[in-house]
């Protein structure tokens, strides 16, 4: 299937930025009507409106095209490839946005199943920042090209979610390896802009053991085309189950893997990767 890849982009980015706008004012009027999904868990009239103007914008533009997103789930869910698939996030990192911090984001992916994703958007609005990449065209933050430094596993922060209602015990001991190879995390709250931390060179590392679609396909195909290393969350070719992600520095990618071993079940090690 031949896919507009270039257009996508540019109404993602702009549809991005709208619907990170749209969030803030619900913020900034005080109006979130903050209800809970379970512990620490939270919905709010903002991540239900930012959702349903970016459902309405890739209606009106694409409307042949099918929508994963957090709240509302899938408009259309099908089987089998020939189909693109935007993959949403409205606010990822509500936990954070609920309790007034600056970290979370708008976060948009495009699928061409069953393949990976071949473009990603994630929006800071906070920070007033815009990631994006197309495959083959490389990272951009707002519009203009990152050149992304090689980084070691101790030469900065490694990013670790930690999933609500999951197992503690991987990502326990995640970071007990981490911290006894000298390294530190931080969790940002939001995977998707840990991703795009990575993705940016501002973080050398990611790990949580259990992540959705629409927290981790956007970030994904930022740090493909920085030249960084992910997971590939579509390998299993299923958009609906969750999943662990790593995703890596070019740097950092076989220290990481140590980090990670055996907490990746469905994974394989990637060959050579730091040597290149
Ligand atoms: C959450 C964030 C968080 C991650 C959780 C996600 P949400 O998404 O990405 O960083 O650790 O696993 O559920 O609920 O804020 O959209
Ligand atoms: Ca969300």
């Amino acid at each position: 299937m031949i896919v507009d890849g270039v257009e996508r982009r540019v109404f993602a980015e702009e549809l991005a930025v709208e619907a990170g706008q749209l969030a803030l004012l619900y913020r900034a009027r005080e109006d979130l009507d903050v209800r809970s999904k379970g512990l620490l868990d939270w919905v709010t009239k903002a991540d239900l409106a930012t959702e349903k103007l970016i459902r309405r914008r890739i209606g009106e533009s694409f409307p042949h095209d099918r929508i994963l997103g957090e709240e509302e789930g899938d408009d259309a869910p099908r089987t089998g490839a020939g189909h693109v698939t935007w993959v949403v996030d409205p606010i990822d990192g509500t936990t954070w946005f609920v309790s007034g911090l600056p970290s979370w984001c708008v976060s948009i992916a495009c699928v061409d199943e069953p393949g990976p994703p071949f473009l990603g958007v994630v929006r800071d609005p906070e920070g007033a920042e815009t990631f994006s990449a197309l495959g083959g065209h490389g990272l951009t933050i707002n519009g203009c090209r990152v050149a992304v430094p090689r980084r070691g596993i101790t030469d900065g922060l490694v990013g670790v979610g930690h999933p609500r209602n999951a197992r503690h015990e991987p990502t326990l001991t995640f970071l007990r390896r981490l911290f006894a190879v000298g390294g530190l995390f931080c969790n940002s709250g939001s995977a998707a802009l840990a991703l795009a931390s990575v993705a940016a060179g501002r973080l050398v590392g990611f790990f949580e053991s259990d992540l959705r679609a629409w927290g981790a396909l956007a970030g994904e195909a930022l740090i493909r085309e920085s030249g960084g290393w992910s997971t590939d969350f579509m390998g299993d070719r299923s958009l609906t189950t969750s999943k662990p992600v790593l995703a890596a520095n070019r740097g950092s990618v076989a220290a990481l893997w140590d980090l990670a071993e055996g907490l990746l079940e469905g994974w394989s090690r990637p060959d050579r990767h730091d040597s290149q």
